[in-house]
């Protein structure tokens, strides 16, 4: 681990990510953007593909004029670029839908994929409301446990599996937590749910960004299925969801949302849908951000995963070395054995409450974070050992609830904010 170097050759790719902002006392900071699980700032690349999309915009798929021409090639161009960056380029069984979020691509699967609420759905407890709540709501959902420091083991899904005696249609799982960061083997889980006729959905919405993801793994049976994620934590937040899986799958059903677009014929009484993607991309697609997304796999890919992989596995190991040190900070997660987290330290402060400490980061250095339960309260309430009780007890009576402070790492962050950082942790606990 080289410590001593401050200078992020990739920091000067991105939009925004010097300009100051004001800090509690009125002066003004660079702000040290912590908060990339939630979303991350732009890549001048996808902005600038997005600025020259505007100069040629025009309706995709319905208009005659030129810019209708060069918009739809575009967004098309868009598709591809996507399915090559997870190489599925050249396998004709898959294809892009284009959606507006992750949260927008899930409850359309959830509601696509699943016939009836007694089909079986397998996921865990470790993910995020997006890839729990819809299935909820349209099938019958069975959940794999996480073990004391938060880990899933494939172990437990194989079990699920064998004792559903092959009733599980759909594994749903992300390929990393958004809490602890803990990265999922996903292809032998794929291989997994396969052997028992399931078929996988990965959700990729704080993947995708960090590590390099082949969908169609190195060995036979390991291909993702489907894959789910956000272009706004992928350095082009523009509005972008994307499904990246198989057409056969997606084909011959009523599509989660109705509209133009995504049919052959309207009769009176009669519609005749589409094929996909267009079944599923009712109404006027959202191109340019579309665009945007293409051009940011683009540049991740230029840049070279190996780069951003070592670039930001370097940052979280000083980080969370520094922080085992420092008195009263609890780190959550397995701390010890880190190989299998991204960037992403969870953290309090014994005794103090997470909001205000969160707000302090804030207030007193522009370091951005984020606290409570990350949309991902299952999760947060089992590694804080929160019971359901307690957690619906405090909801209902309108109580602060617990939660946890969360920093997460991003490409353009430096050695000298990780550094930074440290410093005002502990001098904040100094001065409590
Ligand atoms: N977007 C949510 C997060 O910040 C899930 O982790």
């Amino acid at each position: 681990m080289d410590v001593s170097d401050n200078y992020n050759k990739y920091r000067d790719l991105f939009i925004g990510v010097d300009n100051r902002v004001q800090l509690a006392s009125g002066n003004m900071a660079i702000p040290i953007g912590f908060d990339n699980g939630a979303t991350t700032p732009s890549f001048k690349s996808s902005y600038r593909a997005l600025s020259r999309g505007l100069a040629t915009y025009g309706a995709v798929a319905r208009g005659t004029g030129q810019k209708s021409e060069i918009t739809t090639q575009k967004y098309e161009e868009a598709r591809q670029i996507i399915l090559d960056f997870f190489n599925v380029g050249n396998d004709p069984r898959y294809t892009v839908v284009f959606g507006k979020t992750t949260t927008e691509c899930m409850n359309l699967l959830a509601n696509v994929l699943v016939k009836n609420k007694d089909d079986k759905i397998l996921t865990t407890r470790m993910e995020h409301h997006a890839n729990d709540l819809p299935w909820r709501y349209s099938a019958t959902v069975e959940y794999v446990d996480v073990d004391k420091m938060g880990r899933i083991s494939l172990d437990s899904i194989e079990k699920n599996l064998k004792e559903n005696n092959g009733n599980i249609k759909y594994v749903t799982i992300t390929g990393a937590s958004n809490v602890t960061g803990y990265i999922n083997k996903i292809h032998e889980i794929a291989k997994i749910c396969h052997k028992y006729n399931a078929k996988i959905i990965v959700d990729g919405a704080q993947l995708v960004a960090h590590k390099e993801i082949n969908m169609k793994g190195n060995n036979n049976g390991e291909e993702i299925d489907f894959l789910v994620f956000s272009a706004h934590k992928t350095y082009a937040p523009y509005g972008t969801g994307v499904i990246v899986g198989l057409k056969e799958s997606l084909c011959n059903l009523t599509p989660f949302l109705k509209g133009g677009a995504c049919v052959k014929a309207v009769t009176d009484y009669d519609v005749i849908w589409d094929a996909p993607p267009a079944l599923h991309e009712a109404g006027s697609p959202n191109s340019l951000g579309a665009i945007a997304t293409g051009r940011a796999l683009q540049q991740l890919k230029q840049i070279g995963f190996d780069n951003i992989y070592e670039h930001e596995m370097m940052l979280k190991e000083f980080i969370i070395a520094e922080m085992k040190k420092i008195d009263r900070v609890i780190l959550y997660g397995d701390n010890e054995h880190i190989d299998d987290r991204l960037g992403i330290i969870v953290f309090n402060i014994d005794g103090e409450d997470f909001k205000k400490i969160g707000k302090r980061y804030a207030d007193e250095m522009a370091i951005a974070l984020r606290t409570g339960k990350f949309c991902s309260h299952p999760y947060v309430n089992r590694l804080m050992g929160i019971s359901d009780e307690i957690a619906c007890e405090t909801a209902y009576n309108n109580k602060p609830a617990d939660g946890m402070i969360r920093a997460s790492l991003g490409l353009y962050n430096t050695m000298e904010e990780a550094r930074a950082f440290i410093a005002y942790t502990k001098y904040l606990v100094s001065t409590l």
